[in-house]
C-alpha cells in the first residue's frame, strides 16, 4: 500500500489546471508602495460604487452572529421570489453564482458526462465540469462571438447532462438571443443560463423558466449589489431538480452576513440601480475612448466590462505595464485569448487614469 500522499489526489484533480486567481489589490499596493486606494481594479467587474450603506448598517446593527445562519434561507428566498418574479420554491442559494454552478454540477455529473460550453467563455464552467469527472465539449462562438447554433445542436449527445450559456457573456460582453435559448430547450437538454450580469444589461430570459422545465437561471448579488466580499448567488431551477439540489448542498454554506446583506440590499435596489445606471453610462464613455486608441479594438458590450483585442503589441506586455501604474485589467493565459484584455468599468476618474496609461502605453508598443 503506498504511503505518498500524493498518491491520494483523484485523477480529476491532478488533471486539473491550477487556478490562478487575479492578483490581490493589497499585494500589488504593497509590491508597488502604492497607497492601496490609489489602485484601479478592473479586473473583476466589481460595482466600483460599493454596497448599499444599508448593508454596512445591517452588518453593524445584527447582535447574533453566534447563531448558524438559517440553512434554507427562507426568507431571502421569499424576498428573491419577488425580485426575480418567480416562485421561491424554485430558488436555490449558495455562495456565490461559483458555488451554485458546483452544486448543480454536483447534482448531474455521474462520471464521463458531457457538459457544453460555448468558448470563450467564462472559465468555471469547464474547470468545474472536468474536476466532478465530466467532459466539457467545447463549441467555439462564430467571429462575432455569437452562438454557433449548428454546432451547438451537434454537439449535443445522449452522454449530454447540461448547456452552459453566458448572458451577457464574459468576457466578450453580448447577449444571447431568445430563440437561440429556446431552440436549446427545444432539444430537451438542460439549459444553464448564467445572468450574472443581468441587472446591467437590464435583460432576461427568466420568463422562459415559466415554460420550461429543463432551463435553470443563474444570478448573483457580486455585481450590481457589490456585495462580492460577501458572496451570495442564487438560481431559478427546473422544479424537479430542487429538491435534488438541497441534498447537495451544504447546509449552512450562506453566512449570515450575506443573507443580511441581501435582504439590505433589496431594500436599497432603487439605489443600487442608480449606481447600474452610473456605471451603463459610464460604459458607453469608456467604448467609445478604447476605440479611440488605435491599437486596441473594443466589442460591442451590454454588461460592466469591454472586451478588446491588442492589435499592436503583446496584450501581456499591456497587461504588466498597466499593473506597474497600478492598474488591474484582466489578460488571459490561454492560448486563444492570449491577444485580448477585459477591462471593467469603473468610476469616471478611474477611466481617466486607465486611458491616460493606455495612451502612454500605446506611445511604447
Ligand atoms: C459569468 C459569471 N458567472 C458567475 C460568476 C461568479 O459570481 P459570484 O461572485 O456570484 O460567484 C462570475 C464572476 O465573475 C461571472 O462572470
Amino acid at each position: 500500500m503506498s504511503r505518498n500522499p500524493a498518491d491520494l489526489v483523484r485523477a480529476n484533480v491532478r488533471n486539473l489546471h491550477a487556478y490562478h486567481p487575479v492578483e490581490a489589490p493589497e499585494s500589488l499596493a504593497a509590491r508597488l508602495g502604492m497607497p492601496i486606494d490609489r489602485i484601479v481594479k478592473l479586473d473583476s467587474n466589481e460595482n466600483p460604487y460599493g454596497c448599499s450603506i444599508l448593508v454596512q448598517e445591517a452588518l453593524g446593527a445584527f447582535d447574533r452572529y453566534n447563531h448558524y445562519p438559517d440553512a434554507q434561507a427562507e426568507r431571502v428566498r421569499e424576498r428573491l421570489a419577488t425580485y426575480a418574479d418567480t416562485a421561491a420554491d424554485r430558488i436555490v442559494v449558495g455562495t456565490g453564482a461559483d458555488e451554485v454552478i458546483d452544486l448543480i454540477l454536483l447534482t448531474i455529473i455521474d462520471p464521463g458526462d458531457e457538459v457544453i460550453v460555448p468558448t470563450p467563455t467564462f472559465g468555471v464552467y469547464r474547470a468545474r465540469t472536468e474536476l466532478f469527472g465530466g467532459v466539457a465539449v467545447e463549441v467555439p462562438r462564430d467571429e462575432h462571438f455569437e452562438l454557433d447554433m449548428d454546432a451547438m445542436l451537434a454537439a449535443i449527445t445522449p452522454r449530454t447532462k447540461a448547456v452552459f450559456v453566458c448572458s451577457p457573456n464574459n468576457p466578450t460582453g453580448n447577449m444571447a438571443a431568445q430563440q437561440q435559448i429556446v431552440r436549446l430547450l427545444e432539444t430537451g437538454v438542460l439549459v444553464v443560463l448564467d445572468e450574472a450580469y443581468y441587472e446591467i444589461a437590464g435583460k432576461t430570459f427568466m420568463p422562459l423558466t415559466r415554460e420550461f422545465d429543463n432551463l435553470a437561471v443563474l444570478r448573483t448579488f457580486s455585481k450590481w449589489a457589490g456585495i462580492a466580499g460577501l458572496r451570495f448567488g442564487y438560481a431559478v431551477m427546473p422544479q424537479v431538480l430542487v429538491d435534488e439540489f438541497w441534498k447537495v448542498k451544504p447546509p449552512f454554506n450562506v453566512s449570515v452576513a450575506a443573507l443580511l446583506a441581501v435582504e439590505a440590499s433589496l431594500d436599497d435596489a432603487e439605489y443600487l440601480h442608480m449606481t447600474v445606471n452610473r456605471i451603463r453610462n459610464e460604459q458607453r464613455r469608456l467604448y467609445r475612448l478604447l476605440k479611440s486608441l488605435d491599437y486596441l479594438r473594443p466589442y460591442p458590450s451590454v454588461a460592466n466590462f469591454i472586451f478588446s483585442e491588442v492589435t499592436r503589441g503583446d496584450a501581456h506586455d499591456v497587461h504588466q505595464l498597466l499593473a506597474d501604474r497600478g492598474i488591474m485589467v484582466r489578460a488571459y493565459g490561454d492560448p486563444s485569448l492570449r491577444d485580448y484584455l477585459r477591462v471593467s468599468v469603473g468610476r469616471p476618474e478611474e477611466t481617466n487614469r486607465l486611458i491616460t496609461a493606455l495612451q502612454t502605453i500605446g506611445a511604447r508598443v
